[in-house]
């Protein structure tokens, strides 16, 4: 039986040189292989308090709305730059190949709330910190922060796991 690694293919040198980029494209566009990732993502949770799940752009949108739909709970975006049109909280990153700002609806979360965070890859733990601290600043309580693949060469398992993170990945 084909594993949900099998359903990820890897592109060299996208989008820049050097970088290998895995395409999770192939997994989500397979019925087979999408039902198997999100069900393994939601294992983890069972029969835990999850009040939101919040998805990371752009590939943590694909998944966290799937796993939101299967809780019954809401999904809240957190965003690149410009593009929520509420009052928002921001916060700069850097990532394996670049730098950006994530933000969030200052509303969308209230004190106390237990949120799953949701990506689709883990690589510097750039991307996830920059949501950790937003939704910390709103006064979430992050529950765990759940990847499809980790990269565990780039560092980020550590980076979250020292900011007192759960880590959940299917692959490396
Ligand atoms: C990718 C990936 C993660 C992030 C991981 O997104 O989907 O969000 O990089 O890298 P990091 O752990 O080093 O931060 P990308 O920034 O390419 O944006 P996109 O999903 O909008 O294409
Ligand atoms: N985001 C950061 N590094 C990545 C990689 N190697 N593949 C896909 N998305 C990424």
């Amino acid at each position: 039986m084909k594993s949900v690694a099998d359903y990820i293919r890897t592109i060299p040198d996208f989008p820049h040189e050097g970088i290998m980029f895995r395409d999770v494209t192939t997994l989500f566009a397979d019925p087979r292989g999408f039902r198997m990732a999100i069900d393994q993502m939601l294992h983890p949770y069972a029969g835990m308090r999850i009040d939101k799940v919040v998805g990371l752009e752009a590939r943590g949108f694909i998944m966290g709305g799937a796993i939101a739909h299967q809780l019954s709970i809401g999904f809240v975006p957190i965003r690149k730059k410009g593009k929520l049109p509420g009052k928002t909280l921001s916060q700069d990153y850097k990532l394996e190949y670049g730098e950006a700002t994530m933000e969030i609806h200052t509303d969308a979360i209230q004190p106390g709330e237990k949120v799953l965070v949701v990506d689709d890859l883990l690589a510097t733990g750039g991307t996830a910190e920059a949501g950790i601290k937003l939704l910390e600043k709103l006064g979430a309580e992050i529950v765990s922060t759940s990847f499809i693949i980790d990269l565990p060469e780039l560092g980020g398992r550590k980076r979250l796991e020292a900011m007192g993170m759960d880590v959940q990945a299917l692959c490396a």
